[in-house]
C-alpha cells in the first residue's frame, strides 16, 4: 500500500528540495538558496528543517552541511539532516 504524502515527507522527503541547472552547478547557487530558505522557514514558525539526500549525492550533502545541517543518520537510502532555523 502506498505511503501517505505526509509520511513520505517525514521519512525520505523533508521540508526542502532543490535542483540546479547542470550548466550552473558548482557556483554556489544551491548553497545560497538553501541558506536563504532558513530564515523564511523561521518566519513561518518552523523550528528545524528536515533535508535529505541520497547516500551518494555528495554535492547535496555538502550543500546541506554548508547551510548548517546536522546529520541525524541514514534511512531508506537517504542521509537525514536537520537545520535549526532559530525560530
Ligand atoms: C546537488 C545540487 C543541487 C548542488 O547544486 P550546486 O549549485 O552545484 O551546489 P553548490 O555550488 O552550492 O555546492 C555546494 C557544495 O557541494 C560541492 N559539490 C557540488 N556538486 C558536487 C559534486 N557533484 N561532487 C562533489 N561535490 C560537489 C561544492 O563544491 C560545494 O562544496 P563546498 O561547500 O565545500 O564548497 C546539484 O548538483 C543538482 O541540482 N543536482 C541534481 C538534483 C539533486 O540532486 N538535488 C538534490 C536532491 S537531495
Amino acid at each position: 500500500m502506498p505511503r501517505p504524502d505526509a509520511v513520505l515527507l517525514a521519512t525520505v522527503g523533508g521540508h526542502v528540495g532543490y535542483s540546479v541547472r547542470p550548466s550552473a552547478r558548482r557556483r554556489g547557487f544551491a548553497s545560497d538558496a538553501l541558506r536563504h530558505v532558513v530564515p523564511v522557514a523561521a518566519g513561518l514558525g518552523i523550528e528545524r528543517l528536515l533535508v535529505t539526500c541520497d547516500l551518494d549525492n555528495l554535492g547535496s550533502a555538502r550543500t546541506i552541511e554548508s547551510a548548517g545541517g546536522e546529520l541525524e543518520g541514514e534511512l531508506e537510502g537517504k542521509r537525514r539532516y536537520w537545520i535549526r532555523t532559530g525560530a
